[in-house]
């Protein structure tokens, strides 16, 4: 089916909104364009302008219903307006997705304060600050809200050269359990999702950074990393896409305080 046909099949029915936080690219697109097939209007958001230009069009052209907002997750203020303007714009407030984040890769005994600060600032106070802004919104309308995390199987395992970052995906799984648990209360949900090695320019710089590091090879760390996942090929986007869009929709009305891996077969929990 054509995403035009598609657009207007989902219109019809379309009652539902969608916040996706980092969505100009990479997973948090993939996960923008589905949300927006499954019959979501969508606000997509980025801290590239550029880019985000260039996904609304595309979404646009398709024939969907979106909004573009341009800001900074680490930014309280940023986050309460991106989730006012959902409101504002399409009515309502019904999934949270607090997909932006960073990678860092180093050896741990490098790792200078400024990384420590714009690593933690991104992928905790962002997500923070993202849960709070979409929680006052949900816990004053009707019907169940959906918060969905960008976790990690490097929330689930620590990797060398990746302690900073598996540190703050842990740190992202431990919010999503206590949030759960506080949000309850409100008909919120709150889960994550685990990615393993996906292919998007987040890996491009992860590779890039074992070359400079460690003296590997273009693509070797790619290669390691993807060698063995049991399901015999690296990640698409579209196959954590097809997670969140589980998340998102009325099937996992029952599941809140998950963090659920879409790996291929990498980690086991
Ligand atoms: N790619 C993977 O293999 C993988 C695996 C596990 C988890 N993840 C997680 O999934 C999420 C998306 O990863 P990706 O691979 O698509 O990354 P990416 O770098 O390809 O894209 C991230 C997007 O977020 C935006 N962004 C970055 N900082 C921002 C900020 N402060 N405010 C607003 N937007 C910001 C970027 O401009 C970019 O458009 C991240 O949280 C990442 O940690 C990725």
């Amino acid at each position: 089916m054509s995403d035009n046909q598609n657009a207007q099949d989902s219109k019809t029915t379309a009652t539902k909104v969608a916040v996706v936080t980092g969505s100009a690219v990479g997973l948090g697109n993939a996960i923008a364009k589905r949300l927006a097939h499954d019959g979501f209007k969508v606000v997509i958001h980025d801290i590239n302008e550029d880019n985000l230009k260039k996904a609304e069009k595309e979404l646009t052209d398709a024939g969907f219903d979106v909004s573009a907002v341009v800001g900074n997750v680490l930014k309280r203020d940023d986050q309460f307006k991106l989730a006012k303007h959902a409101v504002d714009t399409f009515g309502r407030l019904d999934v949270f997705v607090n997909n932006a984040g960073v990678e860092s890769v180093a050896p741990f005994l490098e790792i200078e304060e400024s990384e420590i600060d714009r690593v933690f600032d991104i992928n905790i106070k962002g997500v923070i600050f993202g849960t709070q802004a979409a929680a006052e919104q949900m816990k004053n309308q009707d019907g169940i809200g959906k918060i969905i995390n960008a976790c990690s199987i490097a929330g689930h395992e620590g990797y060398e050269m990746l302690s900073l970052y598996c540190a703050s995906k842990f740190a992202v799984r431990a919010f999503t359990y206590a949030t759960a648990k506080e949000l309850a209360k409100y008909d919120i949900r709150v889960n994550a999702y685990c990615p393993g090695v996906a292919d998007t320019s987040m890996w491009e710089r992860i590779d890039q950074a074992f070359v400079e590091h460690k003296g590997y090879e273009p693509k070797q760390a790619w290669n390691e990393f993807t060698s063995g996942i049991l399901a015999g090929r690296p990640q698409q986007p579209n196959d954590v896409a097809n997670l969140v869009s589980f998340l998102a929709s009325e099937d996992s009305d029952y599941i809140t305080g998950q963090t659920i891996l879409t790996d291929g077969g990498m980690v086991f929990r």
